[in-house]
């Protein structure tokens, strides 16, 4: 597992500050803190299930209009991907849990069974097409402690190289010189995300970039906000999104507008643990006995959110 990716902007390494002759003292620490892993893996020998995973989102992008969240332009298929009966669906799933498991035993030394297991995966499909983009978000809210996407297909085709890539934001907050566009602020998830389909969709000069690749996945903080740029081509770029969630780890943090759910979470865990489980318990048990694209509207409230 590697970044293999490009850096949009320079990243300075840690330990001693060296004289840069510019007048200031030498002989600095530096630690950083507040640096935001990102993980990609590339899974070998992904042709016929990407292909699988084409045909069922396509199909179900056919038959149901989807949702209007931080996608601009594009189609996003209700959350319930992890829901839909089919083995490619498995196998995606089990990679993901593989891999999940990698990243908890590197981030949390000493990792057990009772973190390395038991998490609750929720997924959904995007389909951009010609000028889609998805706009600046995060997948904050409730227990979702890391989030991940896998592309299905990058749809390059030729005529547009490049076009569609994952940008992650600088949360770091170190200052850095403006250099062409300046970051823009952008709105909080959870207010109506698609406003930010109307702003500058550049956020910042410092942003990591990751080059779309049939068969990657990629895992990192759901806390950390990203945006897709335009997908330029003539076909479909496919990719999944998950977020996946744990009731036994907690993320440091201040007021957003899941902060409510979080302050719960941190002070009534256990009467939040009892609702969380009987709620996952409900959903698939209901799912069993009806197929989740025949759930009414009420049913997909109350069951599919977090
Ligand atoms: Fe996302």
């Amino acid at each position: 597992m590697s970044i293999d990716d490009l850096r949009s902007g320079t990243q300075p390494s840690s330990g001693t500050v060296s004289a840069t002759g510019d007048g200031g003292p030498a002989g600095l620490e530096r630690t950083e803190i507040g640096s935001s892993p990102i993980f990609t893996h590339v899974w070998p020998d992904s042709a016929a299930l990407n292909a699988e995973l084409r045909r069922l989102v396509l199909g179900r992008m056919a038959t149901t209009p989807g949702l209007k969240k931080s996608n601009c332009g594009g189609w996003q298929s209700e959350r319930d991907l992890q829901l839909w009966q089919d083995p490619a669906i498995d196998t995606l799933l089990e990679r993901m849990r593989a891999m999940l498991r990698t990243v908890i035993a590197e981030t949390v030394p000493g990792a057990g069974e009772d973190i390395l297991d038991g998490w609750d995966i929720e997924a959904w499909a995007n389909v951009n097409q010609l000028g889609d983009t998805v706009a600046a978000h995060d997948h904050s809210g409730g227990v979702n402690m890391w989030a991940a996407i896998y592309y299905v297909d990058t749809g390059e085709t030729g005529d547009a190289p490049g076009s569609g890539y994952t940008r992650y934001m600088d949360m770091s907050g170190t200052p850095r010189p403006v250099r062409g566009d300046a970051p823009v602020a952008i709105r909080a998830t959870g207010a109506d995300r698609q406003e930010n389909c109307a702003g500058p969709q550049h956020t910042g000069d410092y942003d990591l970039q990751l080059r779309p690749e049939a068969g990657k996945m990629v895992v990192f903080p759901a806390t950390l906000p990203h945006y897709v740029t335009a997908y330029t081509g003539t076909d479909k770029r496919i990719t999944i999104a998950l977020n996946l969630r744990h009731t036994r780890f907690v993320v440091a943090d201040y007021a957003t507008p899941y902060s409510r759910r979080r302050v719960m979470w941190r002070n009534h865990r256990g009467a939040m643990l009892v609702m969380y489980r009987a709620k996952r318990l409900i959903r698939n048990a209901v799912a069993a006995v009806l197929p989740v694209d025949r759930w009414p509207g009420v049913l997909r409230d109350k069951l599919l959110g977090g």
